[in-house]
């Protein structure tokens, strides 16, 4: 999508790719972009103008009059709307339970992706780890690295119940499942591309999740353009 070396990590909620595609972002020295953040940010803005994301025509006019800024450092992850730091505030669970409604507006996903590109683009960067749902089919579908990042639904949930420390283990694992399958109409997620690398992290650790997805960098760069 520009000269910027992309390293494109998909997979469901719960899968690790945000820890892992950060931690690979650190180690490498790329920027990080987590396009789940702007579906959030743009979730909060609909809910901070006192709408609903269940209307697509509130959710538009929201889109209209969101400005977003997302910072790429992995380490100093900033979101911003409006000059507004909503950095803490897009991970609640009203905000969760509400993106599925803006993730599912065709101009949403439109609008995003070309913000994405923007992000990329004026970021000077040499390399970017971009993470989210589509970005291997639809964002960045020649990147140089391709990789859906799955684990097994039981695992995906004993993760994110570990991130939520305190929730009942049932209700993560429902809310999960909730939302995967209201994300998955949108875009298939569980299933690799063709050309798309599967990483299945359901009996790896985080280590070892992470040595995987850098053989994968490697393979694809014959290990040897220093990114
Ligand atoms: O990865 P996450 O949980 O922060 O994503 C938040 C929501 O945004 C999730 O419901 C799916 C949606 N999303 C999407 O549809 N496409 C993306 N590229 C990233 C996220």
């Amino acid at each position: 999508m520009t000269d910027t070396f992309i390293v494109a990590i998909d997979g469901p909620a719960g899968s690790g790719k945000s820890s892992v595609s950060k931690e690979i972002a650190r180690r490498r020295g790329y920027g990080y972009l987590d396009t789940g953040a702007a579906y959030r940010a743009l979730a909060w803005h609909v809910l901070e103008r006192g709408d609903s994301t269940e209307d697509p025509s509130a959710v538009l006019a929201a889109l209209d009059d969101f400005d977003l800024a997302l910072g790429l450092d992995p380490d100093e992850r900033r979101v911003s709307v409006g000059g507004v730091d909503v950095t803490t505030d897009i991970r609640d669970t009203r905000v969760s339970g509400a993106v599925s409604g803006v993730a599912r507006v065709p101009a949403v996903r439109v609008r995003l992706n070309e913000m994405f590109r923007a992000i990329v683009a004026d970021s000077g960067l040499e390399a970017v780890s971009i993470e989210g749902r589509d970005i291997t089919t639809v964002v960045a579908p020649d990147a140089p690295v391709r990789i859906l990042l799955t684990a097994s639904p039981e695992v995906r949930a004993a993760r994110r119940g570990l991130e939520m420390a305190g929730q009942d283990a049932a209700a993560v694992a429902e809310a999960l499942h909730k939302r995967d399958a209201s994300d998955s109409a949108v875009v298939d997620f569980f299933e690799p591309a063709p050309g798309v690398e599967l990483v299945d992290s359901t009996d790896l650790d985080f280590e070892g999740t992470i040595e995987a997805v850098l053989a994968v960098i490697d393979r694809a760069t014959g290990g040897s353009n220093g990114h």
